[in-house]
């Protein structure tokens, strides 16, 4: 052991993190054992933010229009219906989050937006499957992403509402990865004696961790071609959209991003352009205002589509950049830690998240179907308790809807 821990001290320096083994010699062996364990889950490439590789002339890109959906709309609903019917759509669920926003420590999906009566954020989404579904009568493997905070009560939650109707056959579980926190100086926290401080690794590992969970494999062997990921929180979601899953494949492209227009110039969505002559998506942050005021001559936004974290991948596709790395982002977040004594919860940010987005694997694909959506019919997520995003936006168009709160 003696031996084993020198080597591990060396290790560490070399990744100037040896502070970890600081208060080593005051633990209990199991807690010594604990940590040693804790530290070789991490993975170091993570912390090693990789640059994003972002060259070539932003020019816009071209939806393809409510108006143009709306026309093609019997021809793609054959498609996707077809593909539907032969079991090529998966559904997976982005259900890892932490949404520390909303301000509770319970699985967001577990959130209740009822007024009279429950209606779960769970609920929600897998009733608009089961539109789908039911209506076609086809079935679509439903995988649900979670994380190790919340992966327990997730599986339980949904088990003792009887997976609200979905039958328990067509739906999968897996975790995603984990990465270490650190504080404003790269150096990795602990969240008590022999923890580390973990975070999910942002929703861009989905298909890594669901690779390494066995799950591709299965969902292969059941016809799986397209898969239509999703945020846990858009409760107003269209599912296996037959019209989006027909529009995506009938273009050739490999993948689809749902997309509403954006109400002003300065709304905090990403939006989708051509960067070097592949798709990508350009964070409100990053778009600078002159791009985001460029309008065409029937005075729309040129970089007007908002994506809303609905996307169809190709499978074979994905398995193709499988090998490839994606950009890690460092995000200020308030994390609690251990300071060698007690657990401290910051008021301040004191610490990085480090994060893979699922809107950088967009740029690895040989192209994206921009398809826009109507704002009012399928974008309602909650994000926040109150103002925009929030449970009361949710609630007011899940009425308009004709849903019953
Ligand atoms: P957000 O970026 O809104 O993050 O996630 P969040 O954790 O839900 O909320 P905040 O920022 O802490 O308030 C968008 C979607 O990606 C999923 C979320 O569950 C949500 O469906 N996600 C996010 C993951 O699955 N894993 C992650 O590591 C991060």
């Amino acid at each position: 052991m003696k031996n084993k821990i020198e080597e591990l001290k060396l290790f560490l320096r070399s990744k100037g993190q040896e502070h970890l083994l600081n208060g080593f010699d005051s633990l209990k062996t199991d807690q010594q054992k604990e940590l040693v364990r804790e530290i070789s889950t991490i993975d170091w490439t993570l912390l090693e933010e990789i640059p994003l590789e972002r060259s070539g002339e932003v020019t816009p890109i071209a939806p393809m229009t409510l108006k143009e959906i709306k026309l093609r709309s019997a021809e793609f609903e054959k498609e996707g219906v077809r593909l539907l019917r032969e079991g090529s759509v998966a559904a997976v669920m982005l259900a890892g989050g932490q949404g520390t926003r909303l301000g509770s420590s319970a699985p967001k999906g577990t959130y209740d937006l009822g007024i009279t009566k429950p209606v779960y954020i769970f609920e929600c989404q897998i009733k608009n499957l089961l539109e789908v579904t039911e209506k076609y009568g086809v079935r679509v493997p439903l995988l649900i992403m979670t994380s190790e905070g919340n992966d327990g009560m997730t599986r339980r939650f949904l088990k003792e509402h009887a997976y609200f109707g979905y039958p328990e056959e067509d739906i999968y579980f897996f975790q995603q990865d984990m990465a270490p926190c650190t504080d404003l100086n790269g150096k990795i926290l602990l969240d008590d004696k022999c923890g580390i401080a973990f975070s999910p690794n942002g929703n861009g590992g989905w298909f890594s961790s669901m690779r390494r969970a066995g799950l591709v494999e299965t969902v292969k062997a059941r016809g799986v071609k397209w898969f239509n990921v999703f945020s846990v929180d858009n409760v107003l979601q269209r599912i296996a959209d037959p019209v989006f899953v027909g529009a995506t494949a009938l273009s050739g492209n490999d993948s689809g991003a749902k997309a509403v227009k954006k109400t002003s110039p300065e709304e905090r969505v990403g939006v989708l352009c051509n960067r070097g002559g592949r798709p990508d998506i350009i964070e409100y942050y990053e778009l600078d205002e002159r791009m985001a005021n460029l309008r065409d001559q029937e005075g729309e936004l040129l970089y007007g589509s908002g994506v809303i974290l609905n996307y169809l991948f190709r499978l074979s596709a994905l398995e193709e950049i499988a090998s490839q790395k994606i950009p890690v982002h460092r995000a200020k977040k308030k994390v609690p830690y251990f300071d060698g004594e007690k657990v401290i919860t910051p008021e301040t940010e004191n610490a990085y998240k480090y994060e893979t987005l699922i809107l950088d694997l967009i740029h690895l694909l040989n192209g994206c179907l921009p398809f826009e959506v109507e704002r009012e019919r399928e974008f309602a997520p909650v994000k926040n308790r109150t103002g925009t995003d929030s449970v009361d936006t949710a609630r007011e168009l899940l009425k308009k809807n004709g849903m019953e709160l």
